[in-house]
């Protein structure tokens, strides 16, 4: 096969990846997609750091195994723990990784009040401090570390009383004040609906999913990658349960962006 027809490997730490997957596919319709979730062992964002950067390799491993041509880390738990590890393991093929969308955030206004809602590593990451370090002196940031709420979409929960109890907790304190909602988190935009319904009509709420697909396109691009196909590629959906019902979940996600259909 071709290099250029070779698939895109995209990952995650389970089916929040979907949320960035969907904006690729919709970007970039004629390239082949490997997904693969790693539902098996999400959460990641509650790990060690060690053990993240053990799982994430393994995850880019399978998908290298199966020819990919460009890695996507369709997670910011694996992106803020191992993106400079992979990048120098795999020097060979372009590396995308995704961060909290933090800059079409605090331009809102001025001086902004922005929640980062994200896994605990992410908010705790190195990675997550510079970037907060670039922007805030323009807005004021707040970190909002939501454990378990990646497990409300692994088991297929995007809406009712159970999550938006959970939610309200999360917005306790700082809700009401927020101008803008960063999702940090790629399973976040599933239940962006409920924080919605939480917050109220006032807060905007931000993702990284396309500005991951727009970066992916222009390195594509940038190293004569983009697949010259007229015709839609295929995408394959994998996850390391390995259950009819995970497959489902994935499909689902990825058709409809919801259970719901
Ligand atoms: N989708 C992952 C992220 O973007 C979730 C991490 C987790 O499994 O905790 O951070």
């Amino acid at each position: 096969m071709e290099k250029r027809e070779c698939p895109v490997g995209v990952f995650d730490s389970g089916l929040g990846g979907i949320s960035v997957l969907r904006e690729l596919v919709a970007l970039m319709p004629q390239e082949n997609y490997i997904f693969y979730g790693d539902s098996r062992h999400a959460p990641y964002g509650t790990k060690t750091l060690r053990e993240v950067q053990r799982l994430t390799l393994a995850d880019a491993e399978y998908l290298m195994d199966q020819g990919v041509k460009a890695l996507v880390v369709a997670c910011n738990t694996a992106t803020s723990a191992a993106i400079r590890i992979l990048r120098e393991r795999y020097s060979d093929i372009p590396v995308i990784g995704i961060e909290p969308a933090l800059k079409p955030a605090v331009l809102v206004r001025a001086h902004p009040r922005v929640l980062v809602m994200a896994t605990p590593m992410t908010l705790r990451e190195e990675k997550f401090r510079k970037l907060m370090k670039r922007f805030e002196e323009r807005a004021e940031i707040i970190s909002l570390p939501c454990p378990g709420l990646v497990e409300f979409v692994e088991r297929g929960e995007l809406s009712g009383e159970r999550l938006e109890d959970f939610l309200r907790e999360i917005f306790a304190e700082h809700g009401k004040t927020a101008d803008c909602v960063v999702l940090g988190c790629t399973h976040y935009p599933f239940v962006k609906e409920a924080i919605q319904k939480v917050l109220g009509d006032q807060a905007l709420i931000f993702d990284g999913g396309a500005g991951t697909a727009r970066e992916t396109k222009r390195r594509l691009k940038e190293c004569g990658l983009l697949n010259p196909s007229e015709r839609r590629g295929t995408v394959l959906l994998q996850n390391s349960l390995h259950t009819a019902e995970m497959e489902e979940r994935a499909r689902l996600l990825l058709e409809a962006g919801t259970f719901q259909t």
